[in-house]
């Protein structure tokens, strides 16, 4: 899709879309994606774009989930492309139980790859992304200054969205599901008051479309009415299936800690 200065490519990946931008000059990853996408985004770049992997210049990486950071890590080991996260991103996974938690978030996106009847490859990536440029809420994205990171916490404590201005233009990535029409809260929201304030700066923000990490409509254009449909389920209560997943997605320390802050 072409915008001012750049166009957009969905890249569909594992689980999940991943966007590039791409610019005359320049290639911007928005989020890191699988780790077996690497070698489906090399292939993509190269035969569909007629780009170098090298015109990559950033990975911005939204959370530390296996759909949004596990390929960063090879594609920056592999083509030195540099990764730009939330700064507090490696707390989440730290420790004994952050430990656990990856290995069960892990667990849950080939689970989701199961129940998209995608074939099972390996997740495995580092726990830590030790990112190259640490993003705060408003920060400019390095090389990229037309786009900004959005704090956004709730799925986790500190997932971002990225919004350029100029085009207003959204990414979102897991702060909604569109399961094709149906908006839904992610799985899981971990702090459901923040999740309910990071919907509503989505509001403030009021882009034209928004981009999401799960949606078989990869451009959507923005109306309010979703966000008020997300907002309502966050405090619905949720069926049997989904409350086995939060189950799971509680290991880490960070979750106590910041739910005693809150
Ligand atoms: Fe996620």
């Amino acid at each position: 899709m072409q915008f001012k200065n750049f166009k957009i490519h969905v890249y569909r990946g594992y689980v999940q879309n991943n966007y590039l931008v791409e610019y005359n000059d320049k290639i911007l990853l928005v989020d890191g994606a699988c780790r077996p996408d690497m070698e489906r985004i090399a292939v993509f770049v190269k035969e569909k774009l007629g780009r170098s992997m090298t015109d990559i210049k950033l990975t911005a990486v939204t959370h530390c989930h296996p759909d949004h950071a596990g390929a960063a890590h090879v594609l920056r080991e592999k083509y030195g492309i540099p990764v730009a996260a939330p700064y507090d991103i490696d707390v989440w996974y730290s420790g004994i139980g952050g430990f656990f938690q990856h290995l069960s978030d892990t667990f849950q996106a080939n689970f989701m790859a199961l129940k998209m009847k995608t074939k099972l490859r390996r997740l495995y990536y580092r726990r830590k992304l030790n990112p190259d440029y640490k993003l705060f809420d408003n920060s400019e994205l390095p090389l990229f200054s037309d786009w900004k990171a959005i704090h956004a916490p709730g799925h986790t404590s500190h997932n971002i969205m990225l919004f350029n201005k100029e085009n207003k233009l959204l990414y979102i990535a897991d702060s909604i599901i569109d399961t094709g029409g149906k908006f839904l809260p992610p799985v899981p929201v971990l702090f459901p008051s923040e999740m309910k304030k990071s919907l509503l700066k989505i509001k403030e923000l009021k882009p034209d479309i928004i981009l999401l990490a799960h949606s078989p409509s990869p451009f959507l254009p923005y109306n309010e009415e979703m966000i008020d449909k997300t907002l309502r389920k966050v405090d619905a209560k949720d069926p049997i299936f989904i409350r086995l997943f939060y189950l799971i997605s509680k290991f880490t320390g960070e979750y106590r800690r910041r739910r005693e802050k809150l």
